[in-house]
């Protein structure tokens, strides 16, 4: 799994049922550029009919409620997305974090609802500007990722990281390869500490912050970098098979 690069779009609060034909497009056009991994996670009112329409790419989601089930009214379970077709779920994105005031343990009991309904996760970590200025980056982001990373013994399937200085989200501005590739190993070297040599090299490292057709190819080339997670470019299918085919 790890030797094919995932690229996978997040579209946030972005989509309706026009969007369809764009995760057609996604997908027929994956069947001939499939050297990368790729999926879409699309809005929860989208997932059942993407999955439905995806032959080729995979579908997720973009959250989940830590509770398997009850009354807790405009809340969506883990299993309420396994059984809509997604396999798997981004936690931890830093505009959760941030908007909804997500703690380390409120993620950490969305990782296990995940992984008890059977999804893979995709764990968010990333820093501010404030901290990347003041040198504080990686010891920020690394404490994020040893106050969530599940103690799992299958994580080569069931965990990717995802890198996303925060100042890069949105802004059009990316993290120089310099720093992405600094950070991705500091990162590596916690995943082989955590899950162990074999296991660690499994779990894919993705990149996040404002990954386009142009910058792609750099930063999908920078070490330790196994993939992106892209929004805003993913919302189009020709900007996004732009970034799958510099992956490929
Ligand atoms: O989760 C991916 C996202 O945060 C990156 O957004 O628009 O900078 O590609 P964007």
């Amino acid at each position: 799994m790890a030797d094919r690069p995932y690229i996978v779009g997040n579209w946030k609060m972005n989509g309706t049922r026009a969007m369809l034909s764009e995760a057609r497009a996604i997908d027929r056009a994956a069947q001939r550029y499939m050297k990368a991994e790729v999926a879409v996670a699309p809005p929860y009112t989208l997932i059942h009919a993407v999955h439905r329409e995806a032959e080729q790419i995979g579908v997720g989601a973009q959250d989940c409620h830590p509770g398997a089930e009850g009354a807790h009214t405009g809340d969506i379970s883990a299993t309420m997305l396994a059984d809509a077709g997604a396999k798997f779920v981004i936690l931890g994105h830093s505009e959760r974090r941030g908007a909804h005031g997500e703690s380390n343990d409120l993620i950490n009991a969305k990782i296990e609802s995940a992984l008890d309904a059977g999804l893979r996760i995709i764990l968010c970590c990333g820093e501010s500007l404030e901290l990347r200025d003041s040198g504080k980056a990686e010891e920020f982001v690394l404490g994020q990722l040893r106050a969530s990373l599940p103690k799992i013994e299958d994580a080569a399937e069931r965990v990717t990281v995802a890198y996303e200085p925060i100042w890069a989200i949105g802004t059009g501005r990316t993290a120089t390869l310099e720093d992405i590739a600094s950070m991705h190993a500091a990162i590596r070297k916690l995943l082989d500490e955590t899950y162990g040599p074999e296991q660690s090299a499994e779990v894919r490292i993705l990149y996040g912050g404002s990954v386009n057709p142009d910058n792609a190819r750099d930063i999908l080339s920078t070490p330790e970098v196994g993939g992106a997670l892209v929004g805003g470019a993913s919302l189009s299918a020709e900007s996004f098979l732009g970034i799958v085919v510099a992956a490929s």
